[in-house]
């Protein structure tokens, strides 16, 4: 790195950007990252936190002079090098988080984030965004939370991957599971919403929308361009108990010619043994034949996983 200090301005500081500011304070002496710190962090409840402590980061330190600044604008003014990106999803739009990426990369700096919309809906305008402010734009947390998906691509170099498929909604598994354990469908959601497992809008989990946005993503980066408005899209609001007790998932698969999410009996694949909030991802190649990675896909200290896998890229790379 050119200079000392390599700095992290984090926009979002709800339950992943506080996950992710604790598990990097926890890491940072194991990975060796004593010239890295979290400068700053911007929220919509909290204002602007300039230097915050790492044992104790909420104090309230929004400047007089800044109240009037928009989240953009901080983004463009501050002196981060990496921008971590972890507010709302929004499908529609995928605001504000495109315009808090792109205000990143215009004004030079690295981006990490987890937020699916952005990825799913713009990842063409977004890389080459990047591609051509020279900026990394990383976004690991979207798929599987920490759990190895796509990165996968980087250690097979040379295989050609066929088709993908899996589980990559733990909501919807969690209450498909509940349901062939003899659950009604409206108490196993009930008690997913309890457990903080559903999406703050529960439809983007039940009606595969999330699931949709993740197989999207993965699409984009094996080059298939299929659109997030392509995926042919059925969610397990009608999964009968009797196909949930035959091993029915929600399996979101792409190849080049297909994408789509659907409720899908799988019970002669490892993939019926995937319960509870477990993802898995399955990739067919032409040198290995089918690769499984199973393991969390959602959660608070996972999904902070993912970031610290991207920021420790970044570093690697831009070093
Ligand atoms: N609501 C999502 C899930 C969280 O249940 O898998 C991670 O995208």
């Amino acid at each position: 790195m050119a200079k000392n200090k390599f700095k992290i301005l984090i926009v979002g500081f709800g339950t992943v950007g506080k996950g992710f500011f604790d598990l990097f304070y926890e890491k940072r002496d194991l990975l060796k990252l004593g010239n890295v710190e979290i400068s700053e962090i911007i929220d919509s409840a909290y204002g602007h936190i300039i230097d915050p402590n790492p044992k104790d980061p909420l104090p309230l330190k929004t400047a007089a002079s800044e109240q009037n600044l928009s989240v953009t604008e901080l983004i463009k003014n501050s002196d981060a090098d990496l921008v971590c990106e972890f507010t709302w999803v929004n499908y529609t739009t995928a605001e504000p988080a495109l315009s808090h990426i792109m205000a990143a990369l215009h004004s030079g700096k690295h981006v990490v984030t987890t937020n699916k919309g952005p990825v799913a809906l713009h990842f063409g305008s977004i890389m080459e965004t990047a591609r051509i402010h020279e900026r990394l734009f990383k976004f690991k947390g979207t798929v599987m939370s920490g759990t190895p998906s796509f990165d996968l691509m980087d250690l097979i170099p040379g295989a050609k991957i066929k088709s993908v498929r899996g589980i990559m909604n733990g909501t919807t598994n969690f209450i498909l599971s509940r349901i062939r354990e003899g659950k009604d469908f409206d108490s196993a959601l009930k008690e997913a919403q309890k457990l903080g497992y559903a999406e703050n809008d529960p439809t983007n989990d039940i009606d595969g929308l999330d699931a949709a946005a993740k197989i999207t993503i993965i699409s984009k980066l094996l080059g298939w361009g299929h659109e997030f408005g392509d995926v042919e899209r059925t969610g397990i609001r009608n999964v009968s108990t009797e196909e949930a007790k035959r091993g029915t998932k929600l399996i979101a698969y792409a190849d080049k010619d297909k994408i789509y999410v659907k409720p899908t009996e799988v019970s002669d694949d490892i993939l019926k043994d995937v319960n509870g909030t477990d993802n898995a991802i399955q990739f067919d190649t032409d040198t290995l034949g089918r690769i499984t990675m199973i393991g969390p896909g959602a959660g608070k200290r996972e999904t902070a996983q993912a970031a610290i896998s991207d920021l420790v890229n970044i570093l690697r790379i831009s070093r």
